[in-house]
């Protein structure tokens, strides 16, 4: 069977509808209403300083992964999320890592995001990577569902 593919989102290309709304579908399955962009995604996405980074094979969409570039210094994933009859085949470590990658080639020193602690796989996977739990907001994401904020620093 042909392997995923890591593909950057090119809003030049005639695909690229088609990926967004399976996109969206996929944001609105996974993530309760509180915690989900689907209203919003499109519009974060042509932020000239936001990127998003698909795993595609034929037409289907297996995950994805988010990015913002905050600052000249700062970059936050904003979203990432593996569909899950795909999940534990290495998928969200590749398009984190993706993401992460990307934001290295600006020259960013450090990168940020915030997760409900409670989503064990995410945590794991984040601390894996490197990242490192900042604090912890409460009510972050509704009045009892809270975040930690991580970060990633590269050696400068
Ligand atoms: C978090 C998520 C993206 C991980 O995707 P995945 O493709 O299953 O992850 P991978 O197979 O690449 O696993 C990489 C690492 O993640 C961690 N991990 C993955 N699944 C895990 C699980 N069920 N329990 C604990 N750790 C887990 C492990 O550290 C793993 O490394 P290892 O294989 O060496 O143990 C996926 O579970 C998901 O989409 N969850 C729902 C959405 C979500 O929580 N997004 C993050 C919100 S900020």
């Amino acid at each position: 069977m042909k392997k995923w593919e890591l593909v950057e989102m090119d809003w030049r290309k005639n695909s690229c509808c088609c990926d967004v709304e399976e996109i969206v579908r996929l944001e609105r399955r996974i993530f309760p209403k509180h915690e989900s962009l689907s209203e919003s995604l499109i519009r974060e996405l042509k932020k000239r300083n936001s990127g998003l980074i698909f795993a595609k094979r034929g037409d289907e969409i297996a995950g994805y992964a988010m990015y913002s570039l905050n600052s000249s210094l700062c970059a936050s994933i904003t979203k990432l999320a593996v569909k899950e009859e795909y999940r534990g085949q290495g998928l969200g470590e590749a398009l984190l890592n993706a993401a992460i990658q990307k934001c290295r080639t600006r020259k960013i020193q450090r990168v940020c995001l915030h997760v409900d602690p409670l989503r064990t796989p995410a945590v794991s996977l984040y601390n894996k990577l490197g990242f490192q739990i900042d604090h912890l907001i409460e009510g972050y994401y509704s009045s009892d569902r809270n975040a930690y904020r991580m970060y990633l620093d590269f050696d400068v």
